[in-house]
C-alpha cells in the first residue's frame, strides 16, 4: 500500500508547485490573466493594479478611472509590447513614466485628460509603432522634438485634442509614418501654419477623416479644411511679405530718385559754372586781343 502512495504524493506536490509558479505573482484582482496577457477592462479601477506578472506582454487597462501611472511599477514590466490605457482619467505629466518599456509597440492613451507631451514623454519607446493620443481635450502642447526617438512610428493619432499648432519638424522626420490623425482640433491657421499645410500636401502620409481637419481661427478662415487653406495662406502670407518688400523697394527707389535729382542738379550747376567761367575766360581773351590790337 505504501510504495504507490509515495510517488502519488510527490506528483501532487509537484503539480501544486507548478501551479504556484505559474500563478506567481498572482493575477491582479478584477483582472483576467491568460498567457502573458493581463486584461482589466471596465473594472472601475481607481489605481494601476500592483501585482501584474513581470513577464506580461499585453496589458489592457481600458475603461477604468485610473488617473495615475506609477513610474516604478510600470518600469518593472520590461517585456511589455502592448499597453492599452484608453478611456481613463490620466492627467499626470507622463514625462519619464515609460523609461523602461523599450519593447513597447502599441500604446493607446486616447480618451484621457493629458495636457502636454515633451521629448521625455516617449523618448525611450524606441520600438513604438502605434501611438494613440486622440480625444484628450486638454492636450494643448506637443513639443516639436516629442517623437524624435520614435523612428518606427507608423500610426499617430492626435485627433480631437486641444492642439492649435504643430511644428512641421514634429512629424516630418518620422521615416515610417503612414497615417496621422489631426481631425477636429482647433487649428490656428496663421502664417506659421503655412509650412505645415505645404508638408501635408507633399508628405504622402494618409490623414484619416481629412474633411474634418479644419481651421478654428482666425475667424476669416474658420471652418476651412486644412489642405485647401494652403493656397489662401500662401497668398496672404506671401502678400504680407511683399508689402514689406514694396515698402523697401519704394524706399530704395526714393533714394535713387533723390540721389539722381541731386546728381542732376549738381551736374547742372557744374555745367552752368563751367560755361560761366569759359565765357568769362573768352571775354578776357577777347579783351587781351583787343588790348594787343590797340598797342
Ligand atoms: C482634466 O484636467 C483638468 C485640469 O488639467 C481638470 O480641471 C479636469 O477636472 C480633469 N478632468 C477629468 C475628467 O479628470
Ligand atoms: C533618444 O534620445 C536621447 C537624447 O537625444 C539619446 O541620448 C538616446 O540615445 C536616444 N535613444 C535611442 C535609442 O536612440
Ligand atoms: C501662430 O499660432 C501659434 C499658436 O496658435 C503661435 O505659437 C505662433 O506664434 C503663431 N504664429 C504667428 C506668426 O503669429
Ligand atoms: C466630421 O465632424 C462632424 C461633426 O464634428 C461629424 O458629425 C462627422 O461624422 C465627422 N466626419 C467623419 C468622417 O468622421
Amino acid at each position: 500500500m505504501s510504495p504507490p502512495n509515495g510517488p502519488n504524493l510527490l506528483w501532487l506536490v509537484l503539480l501544486f508547485v507548478i501551479e504556484v509558479i505559474a500563478q506567481s505573482p498572482n493575477c491582479p484582482a478584477k483582472c483576467t490573466c491568460q498567457y502573458l496577457e493581463v486584461n482589466c477592462t471596465g473594472q472601475q479601477l481607481q489605481d494601476f493594479p500592483m501585482t501584474i506578472p513581470l513577464d506580461t506582454r499585453q496589458l489592457i487597462l481600458a475603461t477604468n478611472n485610473i488617473s495615475y501611472l506609477p513610474s516604478v511599477e510600470m518600469n518593472f514590466l520590461t517585456d511589455l509590447v502592448y499597453l492599452d490605457c484608453r478611456e481613463n482619467t490620466i492627467s499626470e505629466d507622463l514625462d519619464f513614466v515609460f523609461i523602461g518599456l523599450n519593447k513597447l509597440i502599441y500604446l493607446d492613451l486616447s480618451f484621457n485628460n493629458l495636457t502636454r507631451v515633451t521629448f521625455n514623454t516617449f523618448s525611450q519607446l524606441t520600438s513604438l509603432v502605434v501611438l494613440k493620443l486622440s480625444n484628450n481635450p486638454n492636450l494643448v502642447a506637443i513639443e516639436k522634438d516629442s517623437f524624435a526617438n520614435n523612428t518606427w512610428l507608423r500610426h499617430l493619432d492626435m485627433s480631437r485634442t486641444g492642439l492649435t499648432f504643430l511644428d512641421t519638424s514634429t512629424v516630418k522626420d518620422l521615416p515610417n509614418l503612414k497615417s496621422l490623425g489631426l481631425s477636429e482640433n482647433p487649428w490656428n491657421c496663421n502664417c506659421s501654419f503655412l509650412d505645415f499645410t505645404l508638408w501635408m500636401k507633399k508628405s504622402g502620409v494618409r490623414f484619416p477623416d481629412a474633411k474634418n481637419i479644419s481651421c478654428y481661427s482666425p475667424a476669416t478662415l474658420h471652418g476651412w479644411s486644412l489642405p485647401e487653406v494652403e493656397s489662401t495662406l500662401h497668398y496672404t502670407c506671401l502678400l504680407h511679405l511683399q508689402e514689406r518688400d514694396y515698402a523697401f523697394l519704394g524706399l530704395i527707389g526714393f533714394c535713387i530718385f533723390s540721389a539722381g535729382t541731386v546728381a542732376a542738379w549738381l551736374a547742372g550747376m557744374c555745367a552752368v559754372l563751367y560755361e560761366f567761367h569759359t565765357t568769362k575766360g573768352e571775354d578776357e581773351e577777347d579783351e587781351d586781343e583787343d588790348e594787343e590790337a590797340l598797342t
